[in-house]
């Protein structure tokens, strides 16, 4: 079989790996050649495809982003052709199956293309570990231990100047990477979306880490809002940085927003610092590299057996197969007891 493969959405450390997994695999087991998509499906629909040989993966395991290069444009966006154009480019190659490594948007596009009759199978990543069908997504680990170690280095300066640091990460609208790095780090408080904590709570946990000698650290994530109330609702999102071209809010700016706050509320000297793009940059973590190279090589069982439609999953330890359709179907948020058992340390 010819077999293209993409990356498309916000990237993410291991998208390199599943690669190499893929090719390796398909080379090697089934005798398979690959094409690789530029730019996600951008690249499909403006059939921007090359030959993906083997000698091209070489040692890519451990290395950050993404070769194909990424994108979040859809086939179905106004002019861009949709599934027609998409059969229409993978027939001039005689590609005979896509495997799209993505996130919720770039899944839900491989649903709509299968539902449309082109033989596409998915991946599933993200430093948000938000998709439900699976475990853990790779990526996530990565930016989880690039979190912690930054938080453990403000740490440091914040012990040295007797101040309190708030930490902005990201994770869109789930709290997984706050809540992972907050516990990892030690931090004295942890905010994340699917929690509603009042203004007098954080200043209760941030006075009390002082008393006790400590330098107060709040981790706060990038989706998390004070203008929820208790039963959620409310916006639940801080949205100074407009929508991106998909409409989708650009989250980020409740740590700076918080920040003069919790300085005026507890008259201790705070700082903040908003992590960013560095969490999604970089080299790989062993786990993540593992992971990544698992599913691109169960992607390739997956496209072999002409199960189109599927996507690739963790279950446990596991290498599973599940449906689009189910897979983006909900989001997996941090349930209340995981944050409850969490929030036990604060303070
Ligand atoms: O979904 C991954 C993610 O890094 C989110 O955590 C973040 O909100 C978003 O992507 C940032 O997107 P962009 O790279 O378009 O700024």
């Amino acid at each position: 079989m010819k077999i293209g493969i993409l990356t498309s959405g916000g990237d993410c450390p291991g998208l390199n790996a599943v690669i190499r997994g893929a090719v390796i695999k398909g080379d090697h087991i089934y005798g398979h050649s690959f094409l690789g998509v530029k730019d996600g499906f951008r690249g499909l629909v403006a059939d921007k495809v090359h030959k993906l040989p083997r000698k091209q993966v070489r040692g890519l395991s451990r290395q950050g982003g993404t070769i194909l290069g990424t994108s979040r444009t859809s086939p179905f966006e106004e002019g861009a052709g949709g599934a027609d154009r998409v059969k229409e480019v993978m027939a001039k190659h005689g590609m005979d199956a896509v495997i799209a490594i993505g996130g919720e948007g770039t899944l839900t596009v491989a649903r709509m293309l299968h539902e449309e009759g082109v033989n596409i199978v998915g991946v599933p990543k993200t430093i948000d570990n938000d998709l439900s069908a699976t475990d853990y997504t790779f990526g996530f680990d990565t930016a989880v231990a690039i979190a912690t170690e930054s938080i453990d280095r403000l740490r440091t300066t914040a012990e040295s100047h007797h101040r309190c640091m708030v930490v902005e990460v990201m994770g869109r609208h789930v709290g997984w990477i706050a809540l992972h790095a907050g516990l990892a780090s030690g931090a004295h408080a942890v905010l994340i979306p699917e929690i509603p904590i009042s203004f007098e709570r954080i200043v209760e946990w941030v006075r009390s880490a002082q008393a006790r000698g400590r330098a107060p650290v709040v981790v706060v994530a990038e989706g998390f809002s004070l203008d929820r109330d208790s039963t959620g609702g409310g916006s639940g999102i801080v949205n100074p940085r407009g929508v991106d071209h998909l409409g989708r809010p650009r989250l980020g700016g409740i740590g700076e927003a918080l920040t003069p706050m919790i300085e005026q509320a507890t008259g201790i000297e705070t700082r903040c610092a908003t992590l960013g793009h560095l969490q999604r940059g970089g080299v790989p973590t062993a786990y993540d590299r593992v992971l990544a190279t698992r599913f691109g090589a169960a992607a390739v069982d997956v496209v072999t057996q002409a199960a189109w439609g599927t996507m690739v999953a963790l279950k446990g330890i596991e290498i599973d197969t599940v449906a689009l359709r189910d897979a983006t179907s909900e989001l997996k948020s941090v349930p209340r007891t995981r944050y409850d058992e969490a929030a036990i340390l604060f303070g």
